[in-house]
């Protein structure tokens, strides 16, 4: 049974993060490829968010993929050298915050504030009374439009098993025990699945919850099991990763704003505002300015358009055409 001091013993004591979490994403050829070809095409449709909270960060192995899509992250684990470890890490992105949590309680996150909760690889080592209080903190913290995306055990629905195949998964949860937590704290889990950590045996489950109502409530459960974990995009990532250079870090504030054209280009103007603003709070580029402030006129923000594109005038006075744009707007109707 894998308790909170029995997880907080490994990983606050024993285990040496010989590569920060890279370690658990070596299969993959990398956490790169591991969030890009596995976990970011699940979680993508609630991303960008404006608040995300992630549960269990260990030293920020998906911290640093979420924080390139929200306007603020608050990162909770119980073992204080993760948490001093992702302070240490991120400590150039003011955005982003970490607190040593008591393993069940989210208080570093008030009410209804918070647009996506994240965790992955980490509460499938949690108990049922652990995965309990969670969702009666959840039901809190959710926004109107919230929702959860965790990874937890699903053993409880295995019947007897080797503890020894699990790899310390805990053994009193399961996704219909999830499902009906959500159910009891007044949530709904709306998809739900299980698969296979290796062996084709359901051990986990990712459960996706929101409040009833919300915009991805769709009314039922959709629940559907996934045998394999590692097959195709693990080869697929170990062939990129041996045969590629990896992204230099400052090309991933680049794709955002490339994303963001893309976005834009597919008509979420809303959604491409919110990446380019992003871009801008680490570097303030002329073109993602720009960009931006096109995009906010296009959303009917007249004001915005111009502050930014005073900014950009200001800042770079001979940008002729910043001065035209500017010179344009101030000419044309507030429409709100
Ligand atoms: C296997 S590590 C994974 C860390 C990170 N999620 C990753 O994938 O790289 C597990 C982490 O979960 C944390 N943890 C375990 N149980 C927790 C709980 N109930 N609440 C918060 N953190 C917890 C541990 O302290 C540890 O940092």
């Amino acid at each position: 049974m894998p308790s909170l001091v029995q997880n907080l013993m490994v990983w606050d004591a024993s285990y040496d993060w010989p590569e920060d979490g890279e370690e658990w994403s070596a299969a993959w050829g990398g956490s790169a490829n591991h969030w890009s070809m596995w976990l970011y095409p699940r979680v993508r449709a609630f991303l960008p968010a404006k608040k995300v909270l992630e549960i269990a960060v260990g030293h920020g192995r998906w911290t640093q993929y979420l924080a390139q899509r929200c306007d603020e992250l608050i990162g909770v684990d119980i073992a204080g050298t993760a948490i001093a470890h992702c302070r240490q890490r991120f400590a150039d992105d003011p955005r982003l915050s970490f607190h040593v949590n008591d393993g069940t309680s989210l208080a570093a996150a008030s009410d209804r504030s918070v647009d996506l909760v994240f965790s992955f690889d980490s509460l499938v080592h949690a108990e049922a009374d652990v995965l309990g209080g969670y969702m009666v903190e959840f039901a809190r913290v959710l926004s109107d439009d919230g929702v959860v995306f965790i990874h937890h055990s699903n053993v409880a629905a295995l019947g007897a098993v080797d503890p020894e195949r699990v790899h310390w998964r805990a053994p009193s949860v399961s996704a219909a025990i999830v499902e009906r937590f959500a159910a009891s704290a007044g949530l709904r889990c709306v998809i739900q699945e299980p698969f296979a950590w290796e062996a084709q045996t359901l051990t986990d489950c990712i459960s996706v919850i929101t409040r009833p109502g919300s915009r991805w409530d769709t009314g039922a459960n959709r629940v559907e099991p996934n045998d394999r974990y590692r097959t195709e995009e693990t080869r697929m990532g170990l062939t990129v990763a041996g045969l590629y250079p990896p992204a230099p870090p400052l090309a991933q504030h680049g794709a955002s704003h490339a994303e963001a054209l893309n976005l834009a280009a597919a008509g979420d103007a809303q959604g491409a505002r919110a990446l380019l603003a992003n871009a801008l709070r680490r570097t303030i580029a002329p073109e993602a300015l720009n960009d931006l402030a096109v995009l906010s006129h296009r959303c009917g923000d007249h004001k915005t358009a111009i502050t930014l594109l005073e900014a950009l005038v200001c800042l770079h006075p001979d940008d002729v055409a910043a001065r035209e744009n500017l010179a344009d707007l101030r000419t044309q109707p507030d429409l709100r």
